[in-house]
């Protein structure tokens, strides 16, 4: 398992995500805190189709629009209490969840050792 404090996510404003960077097995890789009403979630910033981050670099993950979590990529949709891919060329996939435990302003974000997906 791996720990990743995520500062100041208590004053994330619904839709306003902060990323943050973690290595797993040699590679550097990304996640993000994202805010949706009084819920804060965190996700690995890799999409299930063709493993690119989620926001092409643009920190822009939620469409209240649609109330989804989306690829910049080609349009996935993803609901953002559990990562589920509803629509989109990965529908049926998700994202990997990390788990969150907020202290104080902070976030402590739990990671596997190994990824969520073979
Ligand atoms: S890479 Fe995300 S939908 Fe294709």
């Amino acid at each position: 398992m791996l720990q990743v404090r995520v500062p100041d996510v208590a004053k994330l404003r619904s839709g306003q995500a902060r990323k943050f960077a973690f290595e797993r097995d040699g590679e550097a890789c990304e996640g993000f805190v994202l805010r949706r009403g009084p819920d804060l979630f965190a996700y690995n910033n890799r999409c299930p189709h063709w493993r690119v981050d989620l926001d092409m670099g643009e920190g822009r993950f939620y469409s209240a629009l649609t109330d989804r979590i989306f690829c910049s990529s080609h349009g996935a949709l993803f609901v953002p209490s559990t990562g589920y891919c509803d629509a989109g060329p990965c529908v049926g996939d998700q994202l990997e969840r990390f788990e969150l435990e907020l202290v104080g302003d902070d976030a402590v974000i739990t990671i596997s050792a190994t990824a969520g997906w073979s």
